[in-house]
């Protein structure tokens, strides 16, 4: 099939990349010329497991190309995907302007009867009204035939993208309209060998899924870090909870990790984003707002075992951070929980340390003025960050982070204080090497 993508941030380009494995002949647009400049010699500006590997074997056999020329990209193209951010206005509501800006320009320049996807996470009621949009255009226009607009929003997890896409759950197709039903479920097939996977339903309970979907997944999150900080009170390590629970099939093993907060740009975004939905319908819901809430109040655990371990006055006390990404796998620092963690530190005049094994530049950036004074400092590897540290926080569970050397860390580090975010370690064997370990909702 020949398919258009528009936008090449991180959905729209695993969603390219990943048709045209499948033989597809794709076509990415976007208008920024450098990301584009990039992207044809096969560099990706974002940071995903094999994503390179893909560019390489589908640009050099011409499945795969991409353009800053919406019309061009148009001029044959059966279906367009809408690949575009979505990001939060200043209230907590989805800005969709990109999407509406593309489906008016999809309305000039599109000459055949296209399927126009909407993968972009949108409220409830943006696939009609691109579709009210395209309508209008081909009236105007005097056009004797209709685009059909479909809702299909993606599941992918940053870091395991691709696999995501290959091998999906489900694939959510969102149409009333019989022949682009047929022509979406065609496209997916080679990805479902049970074709149950694809479930068919109206546009708007397609965009309502994506977003209970993640409300749901943040919900098990918070719901784990709100019983942590009990557990740990009554003397009841919540890794044990865990297990107990999960191995009920009716809660399962998945989301129900305790750490400090979830982050990244899609649970933040699309939780006040549906709070926003409800509100536009004078609705409450008190559930997710709790979930919120429990998640900010998450963020701040690492700072306060800090200064409750070393005290309130942490002026020029030196403090380092394992990981900076928002989960391991990514270079995003989008909501992550060591943007909060920074923050606190440098506003309480620690000298920070950290080590991350991408993500270092991000923070670099976002934090100039304090790289500039040496107040923070990225570390070239994790046991440097540790270095004369009086406590040392793991924010994000990268592998290389699981199994290091305990016995050198200890001889690096001023003070033995090993704070984990992330329950990722065994706190008798560590306080039998001498550190003293703080793990969430962990008895100490
Ligand atoms: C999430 C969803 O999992 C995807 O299905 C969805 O497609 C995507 O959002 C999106 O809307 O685009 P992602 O943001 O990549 O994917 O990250 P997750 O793997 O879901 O992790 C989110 C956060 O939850 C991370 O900060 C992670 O550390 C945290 N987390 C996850 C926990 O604290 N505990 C857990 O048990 C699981």
């Amino acid at each position: 099939m020949r398919i258009t993508v528009i936008g090449c941030g991180y959905v729209g380009l695993v969603t390219a990349a990943c048709f045209a494995e499948m033989g597809n002949d794709v076509i990415c647009v976007d208008q920024d010329r450098e990301r584009i400049a990039a992207l044809s010699d096969g560099r990706s500006p974002i940071y995903e497991p094999g994503i390179e590997a893909l560019l390489a074997v589908n640009l050099s056999g011409r499945r795969l190309a991409f353009t800053t020329r919406l019309d061009q990209a148009l001029e044959r193209a059966e279906v367009v995907f809408i690949a575009v951010g979505t990001p939060s206005s200043a209230d907590g509501s989805a800005d969709i302007s990109q999407i509406l800006s593309v489906a008016a320009s999809l309305g000039q320049y599109l000459m055949a009867p296209a399927i126009v996807v909407c993968k972009s996470t949108a409220p409830v009621g943006t696939a009609c009204r691109v579709q009210a949009i395209l309508d209008q255009h081909c009236a105007r226009r005097h056009l004797n035939w209709r685009a059909s607009v479909v809702s299909n929003p993606e599941f992918l997890k940053e870091g395991v993208a691709i696999n995501d896409f290959m091998r999906p759950d489900r694939i959510i197709i969102g149409t009333e309209d019989d022949h682009a039903a047929e022509v979406m479920c065609a496209l997916y097939a080679p990805f479902v060998r049970n074709h149950e996977r694809i479930l068919l339903m109206g546009r708007r309970a397609a965009e309502f899924s994506k977003y209970a979907a993640n409300a749901f997944l943040a919900t098990k999150i918070s719901f784990m870090n709100e019983m942590a900080s009990l557990s740990a009170r009554l003397g009841v390590d919540i890794e044990q909870v865990r297990k107990g629970i999960g191995s009920d099939q009716r809660i399962g093993h998945q989301f129900i990790y305790a750490g400090c907060g979830y982050g990244g740009s899609c649970f933040p975004k699309d939780i006040r984003a549906l709070l926003h939905m409800a509100e536009a319908e004078d609705q409450q819901l008190p559930l997710l707002s709790a979930v919120e809430a429990r998640n900010s109040t998450q963020k701040q655990w690492l700072f306060r075992q800090i200064s409750t371990r070393l005290g309130s006055n942490l002026r020029d006390m030196t403090v380092a951070i394992w990981g900076l990404s928002f989960k391991p796998g990514t270079d995003d620092i989008r909501d992550a929980p060591s943007l909060v963690l920074v923050k606190s530190l440098l506003d309480a005049g620690v000298r920070v340390q950290a080590f991350d094994p991408v993500a270092g530049t991000n923070i670099a950036n976002q934090f100039a003025a304090a790289v500039a004074r040496g107040q923070l400092q990225l570390s070239e590897d994790q046991y440097q960050a540790a270095r004369f540290a009086d406590a040392l926080v793991l924010v994000t569970e990268w592998k290389q982070f699981r199994q290091p050397d305990f016995i050198r860390l200890r001889e690096l580090m001023r003070r033995p204080l090993l704070i984990d975010g992330r329950n990722q370690y065994d706190p008798q064997a560590l306080q039998a090497q001498g550190f003293e370990y703080v793990g969430v909702g962990r008895p100490s």
